[in-house]
């Protein structure tokens, strides 16, 4: 898909399809009522006979509209005019590209990002419009023997913007939405991937890949390297598989030489059986999704390359799968972790937090300014916040203000959760230094509490995307949450976003 800026009024344009809103109930935008008095009120004619009437979600196509130089008008519903805000912005996005993708235009420009959005600018709007459009047109069809050829006839979209002077900030706007929208693409292949194919040597490939590609560093730990250095906790979790664990570090380096980095941390288990403990059967291939925090990061890390972000960040992602076996970790086991302190593991299902304990550990010594880690840790997690907002803990406040601020402007948002001392004493061994797991009562929050042991040196945070990360269902997939909260995090830290 080509995306470009256009400018110019919507009856000049010469593409196979404009787009224009209409609010409800029969309300045109301006972009629509500059289109309808090109075309002698032919658009307030149609809407009066009730074929729309600009409620959320429809949308009627019109072909051969007088007075315009277009094929078609399509006329995208916004819902009512006082509600409309960055939800229904994206929902009309979305169903103006689906509705093109289904129709026989090539090309098309979308009149919506020019809406009115209290508070929101026109870079935002271009920026969000382009990712939800790249969004929309995402399909995962490698393992159909046939693909569905009806579709991807659409070649071309371009967002309108009003006038010559605004093109240029327009363009810089939708070059970070296709980047962050190739990020969130790669993310979600990861993760719809399945465990035969996205192994812990497939991550480490496609990081490197990446690495090669865009010219920065990333090394891959073995499993020996790892024994020398002493991630027990990690290899714990590896034992049991024919795959073999790796810790993979990407380095990018575009801010100042000794900028202390921006360190990004994912969960990569490729496939979580939860080991001698067992998962019920049922749903149990959604685990192949246990790895999107890893795909987040390489989704954030290939965006920010591709946008050559100002700014030093590392990603390093632990990577094992879960597996049952003979020489698997038992319950009950107790392992000393990186950083000295054992761990008696109690559940062999809780095994994010271990591969994460020694990840989080290993970052010290790139001496970060702040690490974020992204992980499908608890399931206690989608119990309290459903699908809607990510887990968001953090040890210094000011750090999650500015993450929950991104996922705002992201629409892609979090909630932040405590991380009291209260919760702690849940994590108590008689055994080892602690237990990996708090009991039946607030999961997610014994669960940050494990990984804030390990991360007092410096300004950390923790998503929690086990119920933000993928759907379930009949359009069960990848979302690439929270890829587009990180990089807005990004574009702020860098001054970018505007
Ligand atoms: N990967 C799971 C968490 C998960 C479960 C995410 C279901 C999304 C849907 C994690 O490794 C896990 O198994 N967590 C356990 C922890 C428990 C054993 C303390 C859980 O949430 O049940
Ligand atoms: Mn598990
Ligand atoms: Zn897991």
């Amino acid at each position: 898909m080509k995306f470009s800026i256009k400018s110019g009024s919507p009856e000049k344009q010469r593409s196979a399809c404009v787009v224009v809103g209409v609010f409800e109930s029969r309300k045109l935008s301006a972009p629509a009522q500059a289109l309808d008095k090109a075309a002698g009120e032919y658009l307030e004619k149609v809407l009066r006979g009730g074929d729309m009437d600009g409620k959320a979600g429809s949308t009627l196509m019109l072909h051969q509209v007088p007075g315009t130089l277009c094929e078609r008008v399509l006329l995208v519903g916004l819902g009512k005019e006082k509600e409309f805000r960055a939800r229904e912005y994206a929902r009309a996005i979305r169903c103006a590209v689906k509705t093109l993708n289904d129709s026989g235009a090539t090309d098309a420009v979308l009149y919506l990002t020019l809406l009115d959005l209290r508070k929101r600018s026109l870079a935002w709007r271009i920026r969000q419009a382009t990712i939800v459009a790249r969004e929309t047109i995402y399909r995962f069809d490698r393992f159909k023997s046939k693909q569905d050829e009806a579709r991807h006839r659409l070649r071309r979209i371009g967002f309108a913007v009003d006038k010559r002077a605004d093109v240029a900030a327009a363009e810089v706007a939708l070059a970070q939405g296709i980047g962050i929208g190739e990020g969130i693409a790669l993310t979600r292949d990861l993760g719809n991937l399945p465990a035969n194919h996205c192994t812990p040597a497939h991550l480490a490939a496609t990081a490197q890949a990446l690495a090669q590609e865009y010219g920065f560093d990333c090394e891959v730990l073995e499993a020996p390297e790892m024994e020398a250095l002493g991630m027990n906790a990690l290899l714990a979790v590896g034992r049991g598989s024919r795959q073999a664990p790796k810790l993979i570090v990407a380095h990018y380096r575009g801010g100042k030489e000794g900028e202390a980095p921006l360190v990004l941390v994912g969960k990569g288990i490729t496939f979580d059986s939860g080991g001698i403990s067992l998962k019920p059967g049922a749903d149990m291939d959604e685990m192949k999704y246990d790895m999107c925090g890893a795909a987040t990061v390489l989704g954030v890390l290939k965006a920010c390359a591709a946008l050559q972000l100002p700014l030093n960040l590392s990603v390093i992602v632990p990577t094992a799968e879960n597996m049952p076996s003979g020489d698997a970790t038992r319950p009950g086991d107790i392992v000393t972790s990186l950083s000295g302190q054992t761990i008696e593991i109690l559940n062999t299902d809780a095994e994010g937090r271990l591969i994460l304990c020694d990840a989080l550990t290993y970052a010290e010594r790139f001496a970060p300014k702040t690490v974020i880690d992204v992980a499908t840790l608890t399931g206690a997690c989608v119990v309290a916040l459903g699908h809607v907002a990510s887990g968001l803990f953090a040890n210094d406040e000011a750090l999650a203000h500015e993450l929950l601020a991104a996922g705002e402007a992201a629409n892609d948002r979090a909630w932040q959760l405590p991380l009291w001392d209260d919760y702690q004493e849940l994590l108590k061994s008689p055994f080892a230094d602690m237990a990996n797991i708090g009991g039946r009562w607030g999961g997610a929050i014994t669960a940050a509490c494990f990984l804030s042991r390990f991360t007092k040196k410096y300004e950390w945070a923790h998503l929690d995307i086990a119920g933000t990360a993928w759907k379930s269902g009949a359009d069960k997939g990848a979302t690439g949450r929270p890829v587009s909260l990180l990089a807005h995090y990004l574009l702020q830290h860098a001054g970018l976003a505007l």
